[in-house]
Order: C-alpha cells, then structure tokens, then sequence
C-alpha cells in the first residue's frame, strides 16, 4: 500500500462503489459520484445539498442503515454504505 492508497476510501453509494479522498464529506462524494439529490421531500420533488452547513436538512441520507443522516456534517469512512434511494429516481 503507498501513502496515496492509504489516503483514499471506498465506499458504496445506492450500491455503487466510490472512491474519495479521506476527508470527504458525504455530500461532496455524492455530487462526485454524479448523484443528482440526495431525497425526495413530503411532495415528492428531488432534493440536494444546499447549504453545506447543516442547517437546511436537504441533505439527509441513509447511512449504514441510520435514516435522515447529514451528508454534509458527515465524513466518508472505509466501507460506508450510503442510500439515497428514497424515492429518488434516476440517479
Ligand atoms: S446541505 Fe444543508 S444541512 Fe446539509
């Protein structure tokens, strides 16, 4: 393992394997991954990270299993699994 390889993660956003550097935050690995939002709201439009700050909630994902957790308050770690699946379609 070189230095370079200990400072990335791997882990799976709506089953897909992703790669960051170490101190990525969720929701910066999700706009890398190409992921359009990261829920849908009570009326069923898409819904992405806004502020970057944890203050809007737009950002809630399910992570290893814990529902309406901050992509944005949160750092990426090895083998995390990240769920953006409800109810968003296409991304
Ligand atoms: S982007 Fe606003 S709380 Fe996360």
């Amino acid at each position: 393992m070189t230095h370079d390889d200990a400072a990335r993660i791997r882990l799976t956003i709506d089953g897909r394997s992703v790669e960051v550097d170490s101190g990525t935050t969720v929701a910066a690995a999700l706009a890398m991954a190409g992921v359009n939002g990261s829920r849908r709201s009570v009326g069923g439009e898409p819904r992405a990270p806004l502020c970057g700050m944890g203050v809007c909630q737009e950002c809630r994902v399910t992570i290893d299993g814990h529902a309406h957790t901050l992509a944005c308050q949160t750092l990426c770690r090895e083998g995390q699994r990240v769920d953006t699946s409800n109810g968003m379609v296409g991304v």
